[in-house]
Formats: structure tokens, C-alpha cells, sequence
């Protein structure tokens, strides 16, 4: 079966990916870094499917190595993760977040020109629609960015818009994640920030732990129900399987497409936190305080175009990504690094 590239594969949304991609039939291979994640979750891999991940070891960036694993492990598709994602510290570091993100996505793009491989899924994210004139979000929404990070994910969506113009027979198919959360049922593998979180539902689980105090949240007057702010969370899971559905299109239909993952519902800070202490049978004690700069108030996907041409819907429940989500850190309470 057709080999899968998978760029940043061993992280968070990488390393569920790995697994939906192997139920589905396809033979993944990892090309990580590890600068943003643990060589530990290639034994956590091996654990949930008996075997051994298979992993290169290296930077995007060196775009001979990329073309030389290329065609060593003749790749028919690539699936590109790897980049930084953290917005605060995009803000922050602007020029490794361009060096890293878009050189890095050039340079994948080279090394996939020299092999002949054309079939490219890319990572993009609800950030590229900057703050929303209107929800539900549908693709066709206007774009823009408020910070580096999302502004080269703008900038990589353009990047394959002009290859496909340059290499017509490229397939690509652009996947905006909305707000990713849980973990694999396991409880093996699941989200392992470094340092405070910046995130929700990572923050939430350290809280339901013991290891932070409480969550402070951002915002209680926001134009939403209960004042605080609202997002699309989706089941890491049901995005892996988005993944998959994208690559099939691809490599079966040739066409290439944009589209929303995300579940459609969106929920607020509240919600999340009264549904993970359901999930966790953990207080989750929290303060309300000022809105965080550059936050948005209400952000959910008009999730109707990636059903309609992948065949792919989100089924998992809130009430699931915090249970999930709680297995996952209740049983690593220090991540992938061993206490
Ligand atoms: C969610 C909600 C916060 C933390 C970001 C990136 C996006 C994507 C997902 C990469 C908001 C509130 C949060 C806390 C809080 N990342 N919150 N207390 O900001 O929607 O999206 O992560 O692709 O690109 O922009 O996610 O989890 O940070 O925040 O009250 O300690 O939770 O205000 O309403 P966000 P988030």
C-alpha cells in the first residue's frame, strides 16, 4: 500500500494521524525533528499497533535529506505537520516562525518536486480566517492573520496555490484545523506541551491534576451566552481520520480542495470546564480575568464542505475529548518525559 510521508510526525495531530493511516491500509513513515516533540511516542506507536514506527531523523530544512527520503522509501503522498504553532510566541520571534514554517514548507516542497512526488496534505488552521465577520466559518470566508504564525499559514496555503498553477499534475489538499483536543482512547499518546500551556484543554488537565492552582480564564464579556469565549473543539481523532479521508481523495481522484475541520458546534470556556469535571470527576477551580490580546470571541466551522468532498464528519462528543483527554494526562502526568 502507498507509502505517507509524514512531516512532524511525531507530535500531537502527527502521531494520531500515524495510526489512522495505518488502520486505513497505507504504510506511514515519520520525519521528525523532535524539537517539538518526544522520541518516546515511537514506543507508545509500536504499543497501540504492534509495530515498529518507522522514523527518519532530521530537519525539513535540509532538502537534499528530505529528497533522498523521498525516494528511499518511494513516497506516493506527504502529509506536512511539522512547523512551530505557538502564537504568543510567534508574536514574539517572528523570524523562526518564517524560517522554521515557511522555510521549511519551501524546502519540503523542493525536495517533493526533485522526487516526483505531487500529492501533499498540509496542516493549515481556523487562524487563517483572522477574526471572523460572521460564524459559522465556511471556506470561501475572507482571510487574514493576526500574528506570524497564522499569517505563514496563510502564506503556505498561497505558496501551494502557486505550485499547483506551476506543477498542475500536484494534488493538495489544504485542511484548516479548527480547535484539536483529546487523545487517542489508549491513553498512550495525547498532547504534551513544554512549559505552561498555552492552550485550554492542556491548562484544564494540569488544573484537574494538581500541577496548577487554576485556569484562569480569559474573558467573561464576550458577546456569547455565558460571556466567555466560544470554539469549535475537535476530537484529535476525528481530525486524524480527516487526514485520511483528504489523502484518499487525492490519491484517488486527483482533485485538490480547502476545507474546515471541525465539528460545527461551538462551546465556550464554561462549557469545556463543566464537561471536563463531569469526564474527570475533577474540580476544575478557575478565576475569571481580563481577555487575553488577540483573542476572538466566537469561532466555530461551517464543517459542510469537507462532508460533502471527503465523505467525513466529526462523531465524537465534548463529553469524549475530556475523557480522552483526561486518561491521556491522568496516566502521563509528566507527558512523554518519564518522572
Ligand atoms: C481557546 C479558548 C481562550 C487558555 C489557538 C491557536 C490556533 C490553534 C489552536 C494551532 C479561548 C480560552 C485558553 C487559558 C482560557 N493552534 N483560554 N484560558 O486561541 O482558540 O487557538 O490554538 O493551530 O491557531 O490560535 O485556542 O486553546 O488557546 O483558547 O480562558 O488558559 O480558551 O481565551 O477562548 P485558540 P486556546
Amino acid at each position: 500500500m502507498t507509502s505517507i510521508l509524514l512531516t512532524g510526525g511525531a507530535g500531537y495531530i502527527g502521531s494520531h494521524t500515524y495510526i489512522s493511516l495505518l488502520e486505513a491500509g497505507y504504510t506511514p513513515v515519520i520525519l521528525d525533528n523532535f524539537a517539538n516533540s518526544h522520541p518516546a511516542v515511537l514506543e507508545r506507536l509500536q504499543a497501540i499497533t504492534g509495530r515498529p514506527a518507522v522514523c527518519e531523523r532530521g530537519d525539513v530544512l535540509d532538502t537534499p535529506w528530505v529528497e533522498e527520503v523521498l525516494r528511499r522509501h518511494r513516497i506516493g503522498g506527504v502529509v506536512h505537520f511539522a512547523g512551530d504553532k505557538a502564537v504568543g510566541e510567534s508574536v514574539a520571534k517572528p523570524l523562526k516562525y518564517y524560517r522554521n514554517n515557511l522555510g521549511g514548507a519551501v524546502s519540503l516542497m523542493q525536495a517533493m518536486e526533485n522526487a516526483g512526488c505531487g500529492t501533499l496534505v498540509f496542516s493549515s488552521s481556523a487562524t487563517v480566517y483572522g477574526d471572523p465577520q460572521s460564524v459559522p466559518i465556511a471556506e470561501d470566508a475572507a482571510r487574514s492573520h493576526t500574528n506570524p504564525y497564522g499569517h505563514t499559514k496563510l502564506v503556505i496555503e498561497d505558496m501551494l496555490a502557486a505550485q499547483r498553477v506551476a506543477q498542475p499534475d500536484w494534488k493538495v489538499a489544504v485542511l484548516r484545523y479548527f480547535n484539536p483536543v483529546g487523545a487517542h482512547p489508549s491513553g498512550l499518546i495525547g498532547e504534551d506541551p513544554s512549559g505552561i500551556p498555552n492552550n485550554l484543554m492542556p491548562f484544564i488537565t494540569q488544573v484537574a491534576l494538581g500541577q496548577r492552582p487554576h485556569l484562569q480564564v480569559f474573558g467573561s464579556d464576550y458577546p456569547t451566552p455565558d460571556g466567555t469565549g466560544v470554539r469549535d473543539y475537535i476530537h484529535v481523532c476525528d481530525l486524524a481520520e480527516g487526514h485520511v479521508a483528504a489523502l484518499k481523495v487525492l490519491l484517488e481522484s486527483g482533485r485538490s480542495l480547502s476545507v474546515n475541520l471541525g465539528t460545527g458546534q461551538g462551546h465556550s470556556v464554561l462549557e469545556v470546564v463543566r464537561a471536563f469535571e463531569a469526564a474527570s470527576s475533577r474540580p476544575v477551580p478557575f478565576q475569571l480575568v481580563p481577555r487575553r490580546p488577540g483573542d476572538v470571541a466566537n469561532v466555530y466551522a461551517d464543517p459542510r464542505l469537507a462532508q460533502e468532498l471527503l465523505g467525513w464528519r466529526a462523531t465524537r462528543t465534548l463529553a469524549q475529548m475530556c475523557a480522552d483527554a483526561w486518561r491521556w494526562q491522568s496516566r502521563n502526568p509528566t507527558g512523554y518525559r518519564t518522572a
